[in-house]
């Protein structure tokens, strides 16, 4: 697999609005999120503790973990609450048709 190459991950079925979903890209563990239409792909895993991100709640934009309640704003990975302090890696998305493509990066 080539850095920044993109890569088939889900149907846009698999993922509606204000869900979540995690997969897996080239043994990364990657969550997908859906606001308002829009998909998001991060690291599935809390910047606190590892924990699994699509575990956790969406609502809107924001992400909550399901540990201790860390809060992401999804768009950017930016931290909204504690007890988490570094934001989300964030992964480019492309949907083509009804397709989900992640960009596996290093
Ligand atoms: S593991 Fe996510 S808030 Fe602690």
């Amino acid at each position: 697999m080539v850095a920044g190459e993109f890569v088939r991950v889900a149907s846009v079925e698999d993922v509606p609005p204000g869900r979540l979903l995690g997969v897996e890209v080239g043994g990364r563990r990657i969550c997908l999120a859906n606001v308002d239409g829009e998909v998001y792909a991060f690291q599935d895993n809390c910047t606190h503790r590892d924990f699994p991100l699509s575990a956790g709640e969406l609502e809107g934009g924001a992400l909550t973990c399901a540990w201790h309640g860390a809060r992401f704003d999804v768009p950017s990975g930016r931290v909204l609450a504690l007890p988490a302090i570094r934001p989300l890696k964030i992964y480019e998305v492309r949907v083509e048709g009804s397709d989900i493509y992640v960009a596996a990066q290093r």
